[in-house]
């Protein structure tokens, strides 16, 4: 493979004369994965992260570029906010970088407009999350009596925004879990019975139910994002099998954990949508087999050790660091399944295609970007926080064992990631931007 430019040029050619050769026997070459679900925390959070930190992480684990969700601090809900925040993030990024937007409540068409002319993915909702107007902080909370607080966005905002998004051609994704199931589920936690009480597998089912209604209606390209159970799954098969235009996403800890797992993990394991029963994680397999859950992301959501380790369930922080694990884990999975290409479809091509990021990311082909790892398929890797260079350490895979080692990775051409340390130049990554989309603001 021959890389000059910081693009790929060929892909059987001899090294050109006077080219730096890496010897890569006995290894795979493969393409750097697009995490397209993370949480950087920045700007906003940098006691949880920063795009430094999170972007090492994601390079030593052989992710080249990151996706990352708006709700960051202001929620990015207009174009200005999005200039600020890849400002920042083109400071300290090792490996490149795209942004989702945020849909508010009271997000205006305009509003839409200019984030996806500023260059965002597509539109995120957090269902049924609220935003404290005088900080635009995304938060979730049952007492909407404080008035600084916005309506949260529902399904009206959903199918109000579909159509502005539908006739760009651009992707909503939403969390879903519907709020009015949390809200009638709620309960002390006092232990992980009660956290997979408190969020019935229904609140997926309805939320996905109603998604697809929206997309068949409008025409939506309608992601849904951290699939977490065996119902949530049957819905998006009845959605896909009734016209609905549904990407769907899972996480490796879905398919790799279980209830079981909480004991050993604590609150480490605590994060929205819970992780399930062994019935949901086989189902999620099957569906990854299939092909009715397209990409694997991380939902990369890292907190501070006070947050993640000191609190009591009820107190701790949802969500777990992942990004740095989610090749491995997926090689592994593959293998599993008996093909360890199909990898490559979860978590690089099928992210890139529908983030209308393939030109340049997600495929060894002449011309995309030099984004590539090394992996070598004779080693193993034991998952452990003392190793992670996420600002949380902690997360849900800890002691997994995958059969693979990344040996390294390049961002462009250039070396990002060695024997799983982070190398190279932080403030080099770059904003990706989507290919252009139809239509005009
Ligand atoms: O567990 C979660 N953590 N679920 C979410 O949807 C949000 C995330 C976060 O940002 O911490
Ligand atoms: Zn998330």
């Amino acid at each position: 493979m021959a890389v000059a430019g910081g693009r790929i040029v060929d892909v059987s050619a001899r090294a050109p004369d006077g080219a730096e050769e890496v010897d890569a026997r006995g290894l795979w070459v493969l393409p750097g994965a697009v995490d397209a679900h993370v949480h950087s925390r920045d700007p906003g959070f940098p006691e949880k992260e920063d795009f430094g930190s999170l972007t090492a992480a994601a390079a030593a684990g052989g992710v080249t570029t990151v996706v990352d969700m708006p709700n960051t601090l202001p929620a990015v809900d207009s174009a200005p906010v999005f200039e600020e925040k890849v400002e920042i993030a083109s400071s300290k990024a090792l490996v490149d970088f795209a942004l989702w937007g945020v849909a508010r409540s009271a997000s205006t068409a305009a509003d839409v407009h200019g984030l996806l002319d500023a260059g965002v993915v597509g539109l995120k909702v957090f269902l049924g999350y609220t935003l404290r107007r005088s900080n635009r902080q995304v938060i979730y909370t049952t007492d909407l009596s404080d008035p600084d607080l916005e309506p949260a966005p529902g399904y009206g905002t959903l199918a109000r925004l579909a159509p502005e998004l539908a006739g760009r051609g651009a992707p909503l994704a939403v969390h879903c879990e519907d709020p009015d199931v949390l809200r009638a589920f709620a309960r002390p936690l006092h232990s992980y019975a009660d956290v997979l009480r408190s969020r019935p597998t229904l609140a997926e089912v309805i939320a996905i139910d109603a998604l697809a209604a929206i997309s068949r209606e409008t025409g939506l390209e309608a992601h849904v994002v951290h699939l977490s159970s065996a119902a949530g799954l049957d819905a998006a098969r009845r959605a896909r099998a009734s016209g609905a235009r549904l990407c769907v996403e899972t996480c490796p800890q879905y398919l790799l954990l279980t209830e079981a797992d909480a004991e050993r993990l604590g609150g480490v394991l605590k994060m929205y949508p819970p992780v399930r029963a062994a019935a949901d994680r086989d189902a999620l397999l099957e569906g990854l087999r299939e092909g009715v859950i397209d990409r694997v992301a991380t939902d990369h959501a890292p907190h501070t050790d006070e947050e993640k380790l000191g609190a009591s369930l009820e107190e701790t922080a949802p969500g777990s660091p992942g990004v740095e694990t989610l090749y491995l884990s997926c090689l592994e999975l593959a293998r599993r399944m008996g093909d360890p290409g199909l990898a490559v479809r979860w978590v690089c091509e099928a992210p890139a295609r529908a983030l209308r990021l393939s030109a340049r990311k997600g495929a060894l082909r002449p011309g995309a970007d030099a984004d590539l790892v090394l992996v070598d398929p004779n080693a193993e890797t034991r998952v452990s926080a003392e190793a992670m260079h996420s600002r949380q350490r902690h997360g849900a895979l800890e002691g997994q064992r995958f059969g693979f080692a990344i040996r390294a990775a390049w961002s462009r051409g250039e070396p990002v990631a060695r024997d799983g340390e982070p190398v190279g130049q932080p403030g080099r990554g770059r904003l990706v931007i989507p290919s252009p989309l139809t239509g005009g603001g």
